[in-house]
C-alpha cells in the first residue's frame, strides 16, 4: 500500500473508500458468523487498516497526526457498527445461517394423525366405494319412528328389548332417541330417492349399557344397504366377505348363522375365519376359529312399504357391525375404553 512516494491524501482516501464498503457490508450481515468474519476482513491482520497502520513510519513526520487521526476514526467506526450489529442479531433472537437448505424436512415437527376409529371407518368407507356404494349420513338423535317402527318394531314390540334405548325428552310430548344403530338411515336414504340404492352409513350410536371390556354405551357402527332388482342372498355373502378380506388383508371365510332382526327376514350373524390363527382356534376367536362381526339379512318387505318401494319389485340387504370391535380384533385391543380416554401413548401406537 505504502509504495514510495504515498502521501496522506492516497492513505486517507484508501481509508475512507474501505471504510465505506465495510460499514455496507456490516449492514447487510444477517449472521454472526459473516459479521466474526467481517471484523477479521477490515480490522484484523490482514485488513487495510494494519497495512495503513505500517505505512505511517514512510511518511513525512508532519503527515503523520493527519493519518494517525483517520486510523482512529475509522477505527471506532467499523468497531461500533459491529458491536451494533451483534446487538441486533442476538436480539433477534439466535442466528439464522446463511446457509439454509430449504429442501430439509423441519426437524421434530409434533403431527397429529386420525384416531384409529376414523381410519377405520375410512378404510372402510373406501372398500365400499370401491365396490360402487355411496356414503349416506343420518342424525345422531332420531324420532322413533326412524329407529324403531319404520324398520318393523312396533311400539311395544319385544324386539325393541334387543337395544337399550336412551330417550330424549324434548318436552313437546313426542319422543326422541339416541339412535340406537345406524339402521334408521337406511329408511332416511330409501326415503329420499328411488331404488337402486347402494350406500353405507358410518356414524355413532348409543344404548344404555354400561362400560366393560367390549361394551361401550357410545360406539360407532358401519351399515350397508343394496336396493335393486334381483338382489340375492349370493350378492350379499360375496359382498360381506368382500370387504372383510380387504378389511383385514387375506382371505377370510365367512360363517352366517341364523339370527333375528325385524327388518330383516332372513336374518344373520356374520363372521369372520379368524385372522390370527386361520380358523385353529386361539385366544382372540376363544378357541372357536371364527370371529363374529354383525348381523345382516335381507331387507323385510314391511321396511319397504314403509317407504314407498314395491317388494314385488326390489329386494336387497343390510348389515351392521361396530367398527370399535372390527378395531379391536385387528389391532389387538383389549379393552373398548381405549377409543375414547384420549390417552396418546395408546392413540400414537395406530
Ligand atoms: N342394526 C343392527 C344392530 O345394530 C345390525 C343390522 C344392520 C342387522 C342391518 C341387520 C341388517 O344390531
Amino acid at each position: 500500500v505504502a509504495s514510495k512516494g504515498t502521501g496522506k491524501e492516497k492513505l486517507t482516501a484508501l481509508l475512507e473508500k474501505t471504510e465505506t464498503k465495510a460499514l455496507s457490508a456490516i449492514a447487510d450481515t444477517k449472521s454472526s458468523a459473516t459479521l466474526d468474519e467481517l471484523k477479521r476482513e477490515y480490522l484484523g491482520k490482514k485488513s487495510v487498516l494494519k497495512q495503513v497502520n505500517e505505512s505511517l513510519k514512510d511518511l513525512a513526520t508532519e503527515e503523520r497526526p493527519e493519518v494517525g487521526r483517520a486510523i482512529s476514526s475509522y477505527r471506532e467506526k467499523i468497531a461500533a457498527a459491529i458491536a451494533e450489529k451483534e446487538e441486533k442479531l442476538q436480539k433477534s433472537g439466535g442466528e439464522p445461517s446463511d446457509i439454509v437448505d430449504l429442501t430439509l424436512p423441519p426437524r421434530n415437527q409434533p403431527r397429529g394423525h386420525y384416531h384409529l376409529i376414523t381410519q377405520v371407518e375410512r378404510e372402510l368407507v373406501d372398500i365400499f366405494v370401491g365396490l360402487g356404494y355411496q356414503v349416506a349420513e343420518g342424525p345422531e338423535v332420531d324420532t322413533d319412528w326412524y329407529n324403531f317402527e319404520a324398520l318393523n318394531f312396533p311400539p311395544g314390540h319385544p324386539a325393541r328389548d334387543m337395544q337399550d334405548t336412551l330417550y330424549v325428552n324434548r318436552g313437546n310430548g313426542t319422543d326422541a332417541v339416541l339412535r340406537t344403530h345406524t339402521s334408521p338411515v337406511q329408511v332416511r336414504t330409501m326415503e329420499k330417492q328411488k331404488p337402486p340404492v347402494y350406500v353405507v352409513v358410518p356414524g355413532r350410536v348409543f344404548r344404555q349399557e354400561t362400560l366393560d371390556a367390549r361394551h361401550s354405551p357410545v360406539f360407532h357402527q358401519l351399515e350397508g344397504l343394496a336396493v335393486d332388482e334381483s338382489i340375492t342372498m349370493g350378492d350379499m355373502f360375496g359382498t360381506i366377505k368382500t370387504f372383510l378380506s380387504a378389511f383385514f388383508g387375506r382371505d377370510v371365510r365367512t360363517r352366517f348363522l341364523p339370527s333375528f332382526f325385524p327388518f330383516t327376514e332372513p336374518s344373520a350373524e356374520f363372521a369372520a375365519s379368524c385372522v390370527f390363527c386361520d380358523g385353529v382356534g386361539c385366544n382372540v376367536c376363544s378357541k372357536t376359529g371364527w370371529i363374529e362381526v354383525g348381523g345382516c339379512g335381507m331387507v323385510d318387505p314391511n321396511v319397504f312399504l314403509a317407504v314407498g318401494y314395491d317388494p314385488e319389485v326390489v329386494s336387497g340387504f343390510a348389515f351392521g357391525f361396530g367398527l370399535e370391535r372390527m378395531a379391536m380384533l385387528r389391532h389387538g385391543i383389549g379393552t373398548i375404553a381405549s377409543f375414547y380416554q384420549n390417552d396418546v401413548r395408546v392413540l400414537q401406537q395406530f
